[in-house]
């Protein structure tokens, strides 16, 4: 059985991964479940590229392990694609998803265009040095109120291409068929299937 650590300690982002990542013989093990590992990685790169390879570098140096991580967020065009890599810390370093959606309407307080996007990128490190990225974006709107009590993060205010739901609303299956979460894992499962084959898979 091949280990990857998934460099994350978002609990939404992790259940979501095992749930559309299912490979036969791999398992994918949480940071949460291995002792030591660094508590947080800073994420102060630019791009979701650079913060996604920080944190699978980081602990994968840490672990020893495979380690895949993403890193994700939301681009509003009126905003000029902020939050983007601020996304967690819209609002603030340390603030929850209820305030960074309320300084999202805020900030969208009689804007037209409502045009946004999820984006997701996912990198793989090996303990060797070798390091891959695999992207996904979903295509959407920001509604005026949030909707819906699944999900997680903005999912509340955002409403998928041709859905009149919310992704909070939509199934969670749903969800995952079109996210970019999604569209990355799916990738990454057909293109690294090589690399994992390497790792007797
Ligand atoms: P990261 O941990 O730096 O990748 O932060 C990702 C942030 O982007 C999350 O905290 C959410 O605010 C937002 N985000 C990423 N993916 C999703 C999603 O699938 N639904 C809703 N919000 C998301």
């Amino acid at each position: 059985m091949l280990k990857i650590l998934v460099a994350t300690r978002n609990q939404h982002k992790l259940a979501e991964i095992r749930e559309i990542f299912q490979i036969a013989n791999l398992q994918l093990v949480a940071a949460d479940e291995i002792a030591g590992l660094p508590e947080d990685v800073v994420e102060d790169a630019a791009t979701f590229e650079g913060n996604a390879l920080k944190k699978a570098r980081e602990l994968c140096q840490a672990s020893g392990l495979l380690t895949m991580a993403d890193d994700s967020g939301l681009e509003v065009d009126a905003l000029g694609l902020a939050p983007g890599v601020c996304s967690a810390r819209y609002a603030g370093e340390g603030c929850d998803h209820a305030a960074n959606n309320a300084k999202l309407l805020r900030e969208l307080e009689g804007v037209a265009n409502r045009r946004a996007r999820f984006r997701c990128v996912i990198a793989l490190c090996a303990p060797d040095g070798r390091e891959w990225t695999l992207d996904g974006s979903c295509e959407g709107t920001i509604l005026h109120q949030p909707r819906g009590g699944g999900g997680f993060g903005y999912d509340p205010l955002f409403a998928p291409e041709g859905y009149p739901q919310s992704f909070a609303e939509l199934d969670a299956a749903v969800k995952n068929s079109m996210s970019h979460r999604g569209i990355a894992l799916r990738k990454a499962a057909l293109q690294w299937a090589a690399i994992f084959k390497d790792y007797g898979v």
